[in-house]
């Protein structure tokens, strides 16, 4: 019998219709388009409107994932989400995806793994596919940003956006879908980005209720230098592995944090830009969202067989990259 692999055999991402464009941000900090082009590449995020939460979004790519793929949310298994932004502390927004979706045969959970929680929320699918028990698993990046933005603080409100994306898992025995991953951690990155209050270890207390460290601090600097080597090194770590070349990989499917990181890893990959899926300009970093929101966008020039590397890079440290051949 031949290996198991798991393969993608459905994408889909869904956005809020809000844009909040540069100029937007212009009137609500001291920045500017350029300045956030140059140093980002990010013109314009989506942005929920009161009331839309990540569930709503993810429910509606189980249900148009199912619907492209010609199958009931009924037959599927298990729900992966990775967010740092769920509903809720608990339920998590797998259970409340899976209730939304009218998926009440699966069961799920959510996944902590900030920028990288789409990369280790898929492998995590991966292995529930290939030990031959689980035949449809969802795997869901998704994240509401503007919920954790703190909008007076120009580091970071204009590189965060909301979106949502997800794959279908199935087993394939024709040598496509997943062939390789490496993942890592490194806990004492924390310093650098993080969201100091809310967690059992600094609870929100009347007290300090209000206080900047309830949002995302980020020093953007040295989050930068870990992330242009760390997802470089992973890249070229995977091609070795696989003895594959700049030639051999059709696609990088790189996390959206800013358009000079995108490029080092693709320069270093020996990959020309044709290559490379970037959409940051439209959506900003949705953190869990980047890299199913590229592959659902660029489904349509993909092809069986191509050979394709996802890589990413984010709090915690988490970093990580995925070898793997498209399925249809
Ligand atoms: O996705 C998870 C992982 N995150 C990342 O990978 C993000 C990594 N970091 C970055 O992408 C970049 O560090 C940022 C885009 C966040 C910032 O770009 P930078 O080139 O590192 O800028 P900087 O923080 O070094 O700031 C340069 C200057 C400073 O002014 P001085 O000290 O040179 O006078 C900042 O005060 O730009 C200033 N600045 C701004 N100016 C206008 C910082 N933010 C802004 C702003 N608008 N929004």
């Amino acid at each position: 019998m031949s290996k198991i692999n798991a393969a993608i055999t459905a994408v889909h991402g869904k956005v809020p219709e809000k844009v909040l464009s540069n100029f937007d941000l212009e009137k609500m900090v001291d920045t500017n388009d350029e300045w956030i082009t140059t140093r980002t590449g990010i013109k314009e995020r989506r942005i929920v409107s009161d009331g839309e939460t990540l569930s709503d979004l993810g429910a509606e790519v189980v249900k148009v994932i199912c619907e492209k793929r010609g199958i009931s949310p009924l037959e599927i298994d298990l729900i992966i989400v990775g967010t740092v932004t769920s509903d809720h502390r608990f339920p998590s927004s797998s259970n409340l995806i899976c209730h939304k979706s009218g998926a009440t045969n699966a069961w799920g959970y959510d996944v902590s793994a900030a920028c990288s929680g789409f990369l280790y929320s898929l492998v995590t699918g991966q292995q529930f596919v290939e030990s031959g028990k689980y035949k449809k698993v969802i795997v869901i990046g998704g994240d509401i940003m503007s919920s954790i933005i703190n909008y007076e603080d120009r580091n970071t409100c204009i590189i965060f956006g909301d979106g949502c994306g997800g794959v279908l898992l199935e087993p394939n025995e024709e040598g496509n879908g997943i062939i390789d991953s490496v993942l890592k951690a490194d806990g004492s990155g924390k310093e650098y980005l993080n969201q100091k209050l809310g967690g059992s270890a600094h609870p929100i207390t009347k007290e300090n209720v209000g206080h900047p460290d309830m949002y995302v601090y980020q020093e953007g600097r040295s989050v930068f230098k870990f992330a242009v080597t760390s997802m470089a090194d992973v890249s070229a770590e995977i091609m070795e592995r696989n003895n594959l070349t700049g030639e051999d990989v059709d696609w990088l499917v790189p996390h959206q944090a800013n358009l000079r990181i995108i490029d080092a890893t693709a320069n270093r990959m020996g990959l020309t830009k044709d290559k490379v899926m970037i959409n940051i300009e439209k959506f900003g970093n949705t953190t869990a969202a980047t890299i199913p929101l590229c592959l659902w966008e660029w489904e349509n020039q993909l092809k069986k067989g191509d050979q394709i590397v996802l890589a990413a890079f984010g709090g915690g440290f988490t970093w990580g990259s995925i070898f793997l051949r498209w399925a249809y």
